[in-house]
């Protein structure tokens, strides 16, 4: 009896409920001490037996009731601390998760798109086949234009091809709407190119911003030309430089100081210190001309989607971005 007083007083300083179901076997199993008590009451008789008996029930009623009650607190906290374990913590970071912000290619579109549209300019979808006049003759690129050479294009018959830049959307755009017109239009571009910077299939960004004569003008392009390079690439110097596009004129393109070196000069920016990122210009009046506008003026600007995303993710081979390496994606 002593034993079984001793095991009863255990279950209070049991923490396990295996250590508790230790203890009940101990006593209640098949031949826990308990179950070998009450079989040894057949040798005993009369008296000595029904007070032995009743001592047997009060220890196992007392046993039974403690042990539950032991086994209930020991279940409650399991419970509790499953939940604490498995309670989900929102502000942790998802380390764990291998998604990515999406192709740094549309990541680098939609930032682009989001600037410019918030600036008022209306996003237009352009055909990816055009025919010569829209993607040259319009643009000021006649058939005998050296201009025409720059770009190796795709043809079909019938004078229809593949664009080669999204330029041709600024002859729709003037065909389809009456000035004011504030608009980008982006999208896939094709040239008969292959190396590590040229693909044949990219993807540009054209703006078009025409008005009344003399009510936009260079200045107004340079403005916001540098305030979205700025926002784009953070705190960089922007350059300049007067170029030639048969359908703007002036024409300029711009650099931007070499984010990967500061301007000190590195592989990436052929140790110029610069980066060139688009091309721009005053519409050529020819072009108006083209399409039988007339009283206006106008700005526009072209801009190479992979070249941004190439300098802002640091990638140096542009096929990369077509590879479908879901390393790639996962490095952002
Ligand atoms: N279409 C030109 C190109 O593909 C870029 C450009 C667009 C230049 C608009 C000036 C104005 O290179």
């Amino acid at each position: 009896m002593q034993t079984l007083q001793a095991l009863l007083t255990q279950i209070s300083s049991t923490t396990t409920l295996e250590g508790l179901e230790n203890l009940r076997l101990q006593v209640l199993g098949k031949k826990g001490l308990l179950t070998q008590e009450f079989s040894q009451l057949k040798s005993l008789e009369g008296q000595v037996k029904a007070q032995k008996a009743q001592e047997l029930n009060q220890f196992k009623e007392a046993f039974t009731s403690t042990h539950a009650l032991k086994k209930q607190e020991l279940q409650n906290l399991a419970l509790e601390a499953k939940l604490c374990a498995q309670k989900i913590d929102w502000s942790l970071a998802h380390t764990h998760l291998r998604a990515s912000f999406g192709h740094p290619l549309s990541h680098t579109k939609d930032r682009i798109i989001e600037y410019f549209t918030q600036l008022g300019f209306k996003l237009h979808l352009g055909a990816l086949i055009e025919d010569e006049f829209y993607n040259f003759d319009a643009l000021n690129m006649p058939a005998y234009h050296p201009a025409r050479d720059m770009q190796d294009t795709f043809y079909f018959q019938d004078r229809k091809l593949l664009r080669t830049h999204t330029s041709p959307t600024q002859i729709h755009a003037l065909q389809h709407q009456e000035p004011p017109i504030k608009m980008i239009s982006v999208g896939p571009t094709f040239r008969r190119d292959y190396d590590t910077t040229h693909t044949p299939m990219f993807h540009q960004v054209e703006g078009l911003v025409v008005d009344r004569a003399r009510r936009v003008h260079f200045g107004h392009l340079k403005q916001v030309l540098e305030d979205f390079l700025h926002h784009f690439f953070g705190d960089v110097r922007v350059r300049w430089r007067s170029s030639f596009f048969p359908f703007t004129e002036p024409s300029a393109e711009a650099d931007i100081s070499c984010v990967f070196c500061e301007g000190r000069g590195c592989r990436v920016c052929a140790h110029t210190g610069w980066l060139e990122v688009l091309g721009s210009g005053c519409v050529n009046q020819r072009v108006f001309e083209n399409v039988g506008v007339c009283g206006v003026s106008g700005y526009a600007f072209g801009l190479g989607i992979e070249r941004l995303a190439m300098l802002t993710c640091e990638i140096n081979d542009l096929r990369s971005f077509f590879e479908t390496d879901l390393r790639l994606l996962e490095a952002f």
